[in-house]
């Protein structure tokens, strides 16, 4: 394989997530995303996979029920010669930390708002989590066939609350029922609806300049026009593509998912101008390029049993450099343990096919015989370690009683499989040593899809004590300064599967007193890397 096809087929990649808060409409969305790229040929496709998934896995019954969305997946298709890499990501605000290891493997996020209500919670928290990485992000003001805020106000609200450059690509004429079309803000072509086209199909709308929508729109909307792009021009921060890149800018499209209007303004920016595979650093700092002689991936998400005829793990790679192909022998990163990636899949949404090969950007589904832990790196050349799949300090905290005694071995292997997934993080007492682990989540919803799956997959049934706890911290400190930490009482001191020290408390205040009190204390929420 030339390195020219290498570096080719890499800058067309596009990998990115949508992030939002609940009920935005990112299934929407991803649908219509689908549909104008030809992926999927009739609406509601994706919606009837998510009331269908029950009978695709059982565990997920809990998704159905609960009319929430547990597990990601990916969706890969093409568009104006790009190759685009969909990551879904979970909506519910209990599942955000697999949300946050997906955006580990991305290299752009498309963040969707509902224009009624701006920058929600859940948003906020994983826009922060974009800004860690530097992620570029593209706005998507959604449901501009409903009455929302006043454009302009909603700008200046996404800027201030997240501190963040925001410049409109095209602007929307009207909203609500007077939602007439949007305006792109460079070529100045304005785009309005056929008339009585505002179905489930893609659309006819009718392009022209400003000047001539007089004759078509309004005249208090057309005025109301020609003011916000007088304000506009004068008034925003102009696109420039380096500092969209480096996640200091968002451009912001409008429309509406629902009724199929600026879908395709958004796609095409994805397929031309938003990133390629980025480089990633390794523990040694060493850059590794997409065009890299050498095959490397690593790995962002574990899942066991997808399918319950067939107890498999599927770990989720995303290839980092070089050329992937099927069956190509590795070493992982962490043990230095040998790996033949011998059954590959891709995905589109739940359906998985055999893949060939694969290139930088690419998301990989592999059989997983236990060998791999979420963040584990895997490369065909020399042993690596890539940084940054962070683990998020947990907010709940419970301990587990088992029903049956006799059933403390199935117990543990399970709390094992489901900790390496990341459904749970466990943490030891060092005085007891790892039996009777502490069980922490970022969400609480968490423990209840342990339940669920310890009983479907491991034949046992627990019951959770709940703890007191509500913040942990991976602490780093002199020797002194752990001895310190060990000898009061106000918190607990755990440590992790890596036996790495950990501070369980009920609230900050005694975090904020030893620091104020011992030299040289670090307390991180993200877990640092070994
Ligand atoms: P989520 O994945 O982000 O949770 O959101 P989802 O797409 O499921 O959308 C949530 C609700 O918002 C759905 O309504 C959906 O139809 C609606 N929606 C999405 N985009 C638009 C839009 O552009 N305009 C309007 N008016 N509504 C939109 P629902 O009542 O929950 O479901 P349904 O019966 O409409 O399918």
């Amino acid at each position: 394989m030339s390195s020219t096809n290498l570096r080719e087929e890499a800058l067309r990649r596009r990998t990115f997530a949508i992030i939002s808060h609940p009920d935005a409409g990112k299934t929407t969305i991803t649908e219509k995303l689908l549909l104008y790229a030809n992926a999927i040929h009739l609406a509601g496709e994706v919606k009837s996979r998510k009331s269908s998934r029950s009978t695709i896995s059982d565990w997920m019954q809990m998704e159905q029920e609960r009319g929430i969305s547990i597990s990601s997946s990916v969706l890969q298709f093409d568009y104006l010669g790009s190759a685009l890499n969909l990551l879904d990501t979970p909506g519910h605000a209990d599942f955000s930390e697999d949300t946050y290891r997906t955006l580990a493997a991305v290299d752009s996020a498309v963040m969707l708002l509902d224009h009624a209500k701006g920058v929600e919670s859940r948003t906020r928290k994983l826009f922060e989590v974009c800004r860690m990485r530097e992620l570029p992000v593209i706005t998507f003001m959604n449901k501009l066939d409903r009455e929302g805020l006043d454009p302009l106000d909603l700008m200046d609200e996404v800027s201030a609350t997240l501190n963040l450059k925001v410049t409109p690509m095209n602007w929307p004429i009207g909203m609500g029922r007077e939602f007439m079309g949007v305006v792109n803000l460079a070529s100045k072509t304005v785009f309005v609806f056929e008339e009585g086209q505002k179905g489930e199909q893609i659309i006819d709308f009718k392009t022209m300049s400003v000047e001539e929508a007089k004759a078509h729109i309004p005249t208090i909307l057309y005025d109301k026009l020609l003011e916000d792009l007088e304000l506009i021009e004068m008034a925003g921060d102009a696109y420039d593509h380096d500092s969209f890149l480096a996640g200091e800018l968002s451009p912001v499209f409008w429309g509406s998912a629902k009724t199929n209007f600026g879908i395709q303004p958004l796609l095409e920016f994805l397929a031309e101008h938003t990133a390629s595979p980025a480089s990633r650093e390794t523990s040694t700092e060493e850059v590794i390029p997409p065009d890299y002689k050498d095959f490397t991936g690593f790995i962002f998400k574990i899942q066991a049993n997808m399918n319950p005829k067939h107890r498999d793990r599927i770990a989720f790679m995303r290839v980092v450099s070089g050329h992937f192909e099927r069956g190509v022998d590795t070493v992982i990163g962490r043990n230095n343990e040998k790996l033949r990636l011998s059954k590959p899949h891709s995905f589109m949404a739940q359906e998985r096919s055999i893949v060939d090969d694969a290139w930088p950007g690419d998301i990989v589904g592999l059989y997983d015989p236990g060998k791999l832990r979420i963040g584990d790196t895997v490369s065909a050349g020399k042993q690596l370690l890539f940084k940054g799949i962070p683990r998020f300090a947990p907010e709940h905290f419970v301990r587990v009683h088992l029903e049956d005694p006799l059933k403390r071995k199935s117990l543990d292997k399970g709390l094992e499989q489901l900790s390496l997934e990341g459904v749970i993080q466990l943490f030891f007492d060092p005085e007891i040593g790892r039996q009777a682990p502490y069980l922490g989540a970022v969400g609480q919803l968490q423990f209840e899809v342990l339940k669920q799956r310890l009983v479907k997959e491991y034949s046992v049934r627990v019951s959770f004590q709940t703890l007191p706890f509500k913040v942990a911290r991976w602490v780093e400190g002199t020797p002194e300064a752990i001895v310190w930490l060990e000898r009061r009482r106000d918190y607990k001191m755990v440590i992790d599967r890596n036996d790495h020290p950990v501070l369980l408390s009920d609230s900050v205040w005694p975090l904020q007193y030893a620091q104020q009190n011992v030299e040289g204390l670090i307390f991180h929420e993200i877990e640092p890397l070994k």
